[in-house]
């Protein structure tokens, strides 16, 4: 053990035992390095590993805290390594019964994809979108069809260049939605009855386009820290004649696992080994908790073999459906096919973003939404670990709004599902993220929606439903 992390061990025993209380500043690194003799790089490194493990957190020129939730943390969940499983995918059905079931607004959204529409800026939204049709010469709203707003595409250009990825703006296709763009990826590289690597558990929306697209399944396990795993993957790669890799690299939807910057390097050498083409889904690339944003595999990519998908669903304009591939060398195609099924995303929509890009503060939206998240997501933590059994496991992603639950063996999901929406509360049960239908007894939580009464008294009832099984 290195010495950064037998300090880190030891601080999380003075939060364990409560000798430092929740809320409560962790001695400051000049102090930690003069009080206990460590260098104040070890002091650092120990504060980072404890800001990963979701036990402290920095607070804007005041230090580091120990977090709401972190004196009785729940465990992480552990999931053992297990094989590939090659599938064909009929899921469907249940996704769209249960996705059904969650539709009434009056419900605590536990089970929602999206985060509340109150962490959006909608009005100063509505500004750009006025001012930028208004000011719309005729002919554009023609030309811009086919080939994209050009500001919008400039813009989010210089987003992958801020973000160390240097991408030519021809790459670049704007989409309906990161849905549009990842169905399109899929079709471009696939023919019905091939195998396509995906992750388990994955986005439920993932195993629908394969369904969809006669495709069969190579479920990939996925570790909820370190992401894919690689040993399986290499294994199904030399064994079976796979066309294309599906994954989120960075807070990956349900588990919230960010693979780290040598694992994703690892994940691209391999893929191209094989030239084995990666859909990487990136839709929540913005909303990450720690110092540095996420790189994706994408930044890696020498020969185009990543297609990139990215979207504003999730990290500023949901409802305005537009996403966006950085294609690689399939952009051409991807762009062609796009020409013969939707043809274009509003362009109305795609102008309002560009305005909002270019004058609305986008990055100032984003640290205030990335706060209000790391923020609920503290709450829901806490909450969990005094309601719920103390055998229950729980992910502790880096970003997002989402939190996996591993429950105790015999609680099945789809009833506690049905229990919790009796009581007006929804959750997302485990099988519709597994094409074998997997994670009976797990739940994906949102806990986008601002933090409340009625949330804190959600989470106790449903650790009564859980207790009950
Ligand atoms: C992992 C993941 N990928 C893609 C999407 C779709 O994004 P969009 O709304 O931009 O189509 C979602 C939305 O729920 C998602 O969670």
């Amino acid at each position: 053990m290195k010495r950064y992390e037998k300090f880190a061990d030891e601080i999380a025993e003075l939060i364990r035992t409560g000798v430092l209380q929740p809320g409560q500043k962790v001695p400051s690194v000049r102090h930690a390095s003069r009080t206990y003799g460590v260098s104040p790089s070890t002091v650092f490194q120990a504060y980072y590993l404890l800001e990963d493990r979701g036990l402290i957190q920095a607070r804007p020129r005041s230090g580091y805290f120990v977090r709401e939730h972190a004196k009785r943390p729940l465990h992480e969940p552990d999931i053992s390594p297990r094989p590939a499983e090659t599938t064909d995918v009929d899921v469907s059905e249940l996704v769209f019964s249960v996705l059904g079931s969650l539709r009434d607004p009056n419900t605590v959204p536990f089970g929602s994809a999206f985060p509340s529409a109150d962490l959006f800026p909608l009005q100063r939204l509505a500004r750009s979108m006025a001012q930028s049709v208004r000011d719309m010469p005729v002919r554009e709203v023609i030309s811009e069809m086919t080939s994209g707003n050009p500001d919008l595409l400039r813009q989010i250009a210089l987003r992958y260049m801020v973000g160390g990825v240097m991408l030519p703006m021809e790459e670049l296709v704007i989409t309906t939605g990161a849905m549009e763009a990842l169905n399109l990826c899929l079709q471009v590289v696939t023919e019905p009855g091939d195998l396509v690597a995906i992750e388990a558990p994955a986005f439920y929306a993932t195993l629908q386009v394969l369904e969809r697209l006669k495709l069969k399944a190579v479920e990939i396990p996925v570790h909820p820290r370190e992401g894919i795993d690689l040993e399986v993957l290499a294994d199904s790669l030399a064994n079976l004649p796979i066309k294309a890799c599906w994954l989120m690299s960075s807070l990956q939807n349900p588990l919230g696992a960010s693979m780290s910057e040598a694992r994703k390097q690892q994940l691209y050498e391999l893929l191209q080994r094989h030239q084995v083409p990666l859909i990487e889904d990136d839709v929540y690339a913005e909303l990450y908790f720690t110092r540095e944003p996420p790189k994706p595999v994408k930044s890696h990519d020498r020969d185009g073999l990543v297609m990139h998908c990215g979207s504003f669903s999730k990290s500023l304009a949901p409802g305005y459906r537009v996403g966006w591939v950085a294609g690689g060398r399939y952009a051409e195609q991807i762009s062609r096919l796009k020409l013969m099924t939707t043809i274009s995303p509003s362009v109305p929509a795609q102008a309002a973003i560009a305005d909002y890009l270019q004058h609305g503060g986008y990055d100032r939206h984003l640290r205030k939404l990335r706060h209000a998240l790391e923020m609920q997501q503290g709450a829901m933590l806490a909450s969990a670990a005094r309601h719920f059994p103390a055998s229950t496991r729980v992910t502790r992603p880096s970003g997002g709004y989402f939190l996996w639950f591993e429950f105790p063996e015999q609680v099945d999901s789809l009833q506690l599902l049905q229990l919790a929406l009796a009581q007006g509360i929804s959750l997302a049960p485990g099988p519709i993220f597994s094409a074998t239908r997997r994670y009976r007894n797990c739940a994906r939580l949102n806990h986008g929606h601002p933090w409340n009464e009625r949330s804190e008294k959600a989470m106790e009832l449903l650790g009564r439903m859980i207790k009950s099984f």
